[in-house]
This record gives C-alpha cells, sequence and structure tokens, in this order.
C-alpha cells in the first residue's frame, strides 16, 4: 500500500451546497482548497432538494426577515439557537441574490422578479396565515443551485478529489492537522495536511429503512467527529417528512401541497383540518407526520392500506407541468400513478437530522457545553448543528441553511488559515486505519456488513421513528449496541482492492452505527415531545426540565451526556398552535 501526500491551506469534506460555497468562498480569497468527496460532486444530496430555499424577499407578498425568524423558532419548537437563526433569516435574502448571479435558473414572477411559494409552518405576520417565502427552480431546486456552485468553483480554481472516503480526522494534540483518506479507484491511502478542515457530509437518512435520502447518506463527518471525541448535539430530533412515495420513501415535495395539493385519507376527507385548522396541509413537517401517522394507526388509509392519499386532482395541469414536473413523473415512474387522474399514495419517510456537530455560527466545531472550540475544525450543512433548527426544521429551511453557513465557513476558514500553516503532520495519523483495513482483510467468516445494516435499520424503524416510547428507544439502543460489538469482528474479503464497494459499505455502515446508536440513546433519555421527537409516554413539552440542547459523547463504547443551554434572544418559548 502506497500513501500519497498532498498538502492545502483548507480540506472540505463533501460536495454538496454547504462544502461547494465553502470551497467557492475560499478560491474567492485566494486560499488553496481541496473538496474531498466520496462521489463526483454533481451527485451529492444536495441535488435531491426539491421545493425550494427561503427567503423574505416580498416578491409575491409583505415579508420581513424577523417573520421567517419567528417561523423557524416556533417550527422548531423554541429548541433554535435564535442568535444563529437571526443570521440565517437576515442573510436569506443575499445569498439568494448570489445565487441569482451566479446563474440559479429560479422560476419567476410575470414582472421578472424571482417567484416564490408557500411552504409548510412559514407564515406573514408571525403566524397570521401562510406566506409565499420560498424561492424555486421548479421542484428540481437543489440540483440548480449544486451544479451552478460547482461551476463557480471550478472557475475559482477549487480543486475536486472525486471518489476519495475521508476515514479518518488527523490531529495534533487539539488542533486539527488534515485528514486521511481512502482513494476508491486506487484502493490507497491518502494524507491531506490542512490547518482548516471543513465536514460538510449532509445527513444519515440511511439509519431508517424508509428515507428519502440517498444510499450515500451515511453520516460520515458526524460520524468522523464522533470517533474524535467531539460530542453530537440533538441526536434525537430526526425528522419523517410526511409524503414519501409509498412503499420506497422517496421525497414528495412540500411544494405540491404549497401549489394547492391536499392530503386525503380514505373517506375523502381533508384531514389537516382536524389536525391543524389554520394553516392545514401546510402546518410544519412533524404535525402533518405525526397526522398521517394517526390516520393509518386508526385504518383511515386508502382501502385500509398503510398511505393516505396527496390530491393532486384539482389544479390546473400546467401547474403540474411546469412547477412539480419531477415529483409528478416520480408518480408515474415508480408506481404507476397519473397524477392528473388520481391521488399520489404517501406516507413518511426518514428525511432530515436536525441535530450533528455542535458549532459555532461560524461553523467552528465546539467539544463541551461552553461552546469550547477544536481549533481548525469546521462543519456546516445537515452534519452541524449550529442550531437553527432546534426540533424540527421547517421545509426550505434546509438549502438555506447549507448556504448561509457553508458560506460563512468559507469565510471564515479563509480568516483562519490568513494566521499560518498549521501543524506538521502527525506521522502516526495514518497508521491505524492502515492497521485496521489490513486486519479487515484478514478477518474471514465476520458478520456481513449488509446484515448489520438492515438489522439496524429494522431497529431504528421500530423504535425511533415518528412515535416512541422508552420501551421501544430502550430496544432500539440495545439492539444497535450489539450490533455494534458485532461490527467489531466484520471482515471484508477484497479490502485492498480498486473500487472495493465491500470495503466502502464496511466504512459506512460503521459511521451508521455509531450515530444509530447515540440517535436511539438520546431518544430514549429525553423524557419529554418537542418537535420531531414525539413520546407517547411523555406526550407534553417539558421545558422546565428539557429546554435544552443534548450533547451525547462515545468514547470506547461507553455513553456520556451532557446539557448544553438554548440561546433564548427574542421569542420567549410558547404553547405550538397552528
Ligand atoms: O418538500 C420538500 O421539497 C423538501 C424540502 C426540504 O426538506 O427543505
Amino acid at each position: 500500500m502506497t500513501f500519497a501526500r498532498h498538502d492545502y491551506d483548507a480540506v472540505i469534506v463533501g460536495a454538496g451546497g454547504a462544502g461547494l460555497f465553502a470551497a467557492l468562498e475560499l478560491g474567492r480569497a485566494g486560499a488553496k482548497a481541496a473538496v474531498l468527496s466520496k462521489l463526483y460532486a454533481v451527485r451529492s444530496h444536495t441535488g435531491a432538494a426539491q421545493g425550494g430555499i427561503c427567503a423574505a424577499l416580498g416578491n409575491r407578498e409583505p415579508d420581513k426577515p424577523l417573520w421567517h425568524m419567528f417561523d423557524t423558532v416556533k417550527g422548531g419548537d423554541y429548541l433554535v439557537d435564535q442568535d444563529a437563526a437571526e443570521i440565517m433569516c437576515e442573510e436569506a435574502p443575499g445569498v439568494v441574490f448570489d445565487l441569482e448571479h451566479m446563474g440559479v435558473p429560479f422560476n419567476r414572477t410575470d414582472d421578472g422578479k424571482i417567484d416564490q411559494r408557500p411552504f409548510g409552518g412559514h407564515t406573514r405576520n408571525f403566524g397570521e396565515a401562510p406566506v409565499r417565502r420560498a424561492c424555486y427552480a421548479a421542484d428540481r431546486t437543489g440540483a440548480m443551485i449544486l451544479h451552478t456552485l460547482y461551476q463557480q468553483c471550478l472557475r475559482a480554481g477549487v480543486e475536486f478529489y472525486d471518489e476519495f472516503f475521508v476515514t479518518d480526522l488527523a490531529f495534533a494534540g487539539e488542533t486539527v492537522a488534515g485528514v486521511v483518506a481512502h482513494d476508491v479507484r486506487a484502493g490507497e491511502l491518502h494524507s491531506f495536511r490542512a490547518p482548516a478542515v471543513a465536514l460538510a457530509t449532509g445527513g444519515w437518512g440511511r439509519l431508517f429503512r424508509v428515507t428519502s435520502n440517498a444510499y450515500a447518506n451515511t453520516g460520515d463527518g458526524a460520524a468522523l467527529a464522533l470517533r474524535a471525541g467531539i460530542p453530537l448535539q440533538d441526536m434525537e430530533f430526526y425528522q419523517f417528512h410526511p409524503t414519501g412515495l409509498h412503499g420506497l420513501g422517496i421525497l414528495v415535495s412540500e411544494a405540491a401541497r404549497g401549489e394547492g395539493g391536499i392530503l386525503r385519507n380514505d373517506a375523502g376527507e381533508r384531514f389537516m383540518e382536524r389536525y391543524a385548522p389554520r394553516l392545514l396541509d401546510l402546518a410544519p413537517r412533524d404535525m402533518v407526520s405525526r397526522a398521517v401517522y394517526q390516520e393509518l394507526q386508526t385504518g383511515r388509509g386508502l382501502g385500509g392500506a398503510d398511505y393516505v392519499g396527496l390530491d393532486l386532482t384539482h389544479l390546473d395541469a400546467e401547474v403540474l407541468d411546469k412547477k412539480i414536473p419531477e415529483i409528478t413523473d416520480f408518480a408515474r415512474i415508480y408506481l404507476g400513478v397519473e397524477p392528473k387522474e388520481e391521488m399520489i399514495p404517501v406516507a413518511p419517510t426518514a428525511h432530515y437530522a436536525m441535530g450533528g456537530v455542535p458549532t459555532t455560527v461560524d461553523g467552528e466545531v465546539t467539544r463541551d457545553e461552553e461552546a469550547t472550540v477544536v481549533p481548525g475544525l469546521y462543519a456546516a450543512g445537515e452534519v452541524a448543528c449550529v442550531s437553527v433548527h432546534g426540533a424540527n426544521r421547517l421545509g426550505t429551511n434546509s438549502l438555506l441553511d447549507i448556504l448561509v453557513f457553508g458560506r460563512r465557513v468559507g469565510r471564515a476558514i479563509a480568516e483562519f488559515v490568513r494566521g499560518g500553516k498549521g501543524p506538521a503532520w502527525p506521522a502516526e495519523a495514518l497508521e491505524g486505519r492502515r492497521e485496521k483495513v489490513a486486519r479487515w482483510r484478514d478477518t474471514a467468516g465476520g458478520p456481513a456488513v449488509a446484515e448489520l445494516r438492515a438489522d439496524m435499520q429494522e431497529a431504528m424503524e421500530a423504535g425511533v421513528s415518528v412515535y416512541r416510547t422508552a420501551e421501544s428507544t430502550a430496544a432500539a439502543r440495545e439492539a444497535v449496541g450489539g450490533l455494534l460489538t458485532a461490527y467489531g469482528d466484520v471482515g471484508v474479503g477484497d479490502a485492498a482492492a480498486a473500487f472495493s464497494t465491500e470495503l466502502l459499505e464496511a466504512f459506512e455502515v460503521g459511521n451508521l452505527l455509531a450515530l444509530a446508536y447515540v440517535t436511539a440513546a438520546s431518544a430514549h433519555r429525553r423524557t419529554e415531545s418537542r418537535g420531531a421527537h414525539s413520546r407517547e409516554d411523555f406526550a407534553a413539552r417539558d421545558d422546565a426540565r428539557w429546554l435544552n440542547h443534548t450533547l451525547c459523547y462515545l468514547r470506547d463504547g461507553e455513553l456520556e451526556f451532557r446539557a448544553k443551554p438554548v440561546t433564548i434572544t427574542r421569542f420567549e418559548p410558547k404553547p405550538r398552535e397552528y
């Protein structure tokens, strides 16, 4: 095995919207930046974001960043850090204009402005009624943004290492020194020395069997941090999107409801009238997912089956063809359903991690409840928990989060690396990984990683889904704990080979298992219901005990929990009604 050595000012791990915007800012600042991704950049999961990116532009009706901030805080069930939410909502219009100037082909109003449509939980005047805040490029908004940023990065001289899987963070003492990466094509390890490393690897929907997330969404960046002794924050808050294509989980954008689509049960009833009388189908998605789940539990799925109907049959054909062409095609291609004539079968699908690697508002990773910064380590996007989404994210705040904080991370690193070259490469950094890969190669007959993954997904689906209990979360935690132990004995037949998908899956499943364990344990510990964390045995929100962030460490197989204060600036917690 040979080791290739590289030297950069900054290494960005992950090539979705957050990573690319960070890299672009570094390129613009003249820094030497490398983007490492296990995929090709334009295959990143940002490309699957459909419905839009929100910003209080006020192009269709009056709107204000402060209303946007209020909706974000209330939508997140008051677990949002309000300083971060204020920054995000204030910077949103500037980010959208930046994208527009780079060439993102947003849909337009008749008078040529960026068009905007309603999305769940976004309101005018502190909750009065839905507001048109989501800027969109049909239902391919993420793909358009991803391609545009990639082109701009190439123009700015950013270097890309496609199909490089980052296996380890390297440290000199407590300071980041770079990363170790596995070159998938050659089957070799490389060292990348850099004074700054940014994690931008996205989410981990593959913890669950039914998910809107790509196969690649295995939480690699969050697991890198966890293995380095950094806690993960608020992992119990995992979002289920109410409308995944039945059986497959593929996203059917909330944009469909923004354009007038209605959820109906077997009796044809618009059941959201009972659950959210004011915002109806455009309530925040934790509430809509619970409503769908309850309809299904009480036997009101279509024909008694485990899905409800998304009714678009009353909408103009032109709306379907021009504003939501991709999802209507998904219904035709995957389920053989014609949305102009019949309802689309949908059910909740695992979608988004509100929790992740704790950071400051400039994306600096922090290691404890006092927000002590890990020098040189940054994170942005879904892998990070800054925390702008609190206990439940509003639709279209995800594209916004990755771009606002990706851009801020790029700017912060550009400033940081002006201070010097950082520590020397620690010689031992590659050794541990090299030995582990060699051990895997030499181990025959251990448990198959595919089986460990399937068992984990069953345990998580059963125990840590839309609703949870003490029993269900404990069962998931125990089951996943057992799988983590079994993972210690895996063997990988072609561990040294080029394009060893078996080796990549071994890396990924190890990462998923660690995150599943932390998620189940965090969900077990929080004995209240807040946002996407709905405990059947503790149905009420409990601000007296639980208005704080969870920090969870995993060291040598042992869990440790700490509480971190929530930053409240403008909006005191109130009951959440829609
Ligand atoms: O429904 C959607 O288009 C999803 C958007 C989001 O997760 O922000």
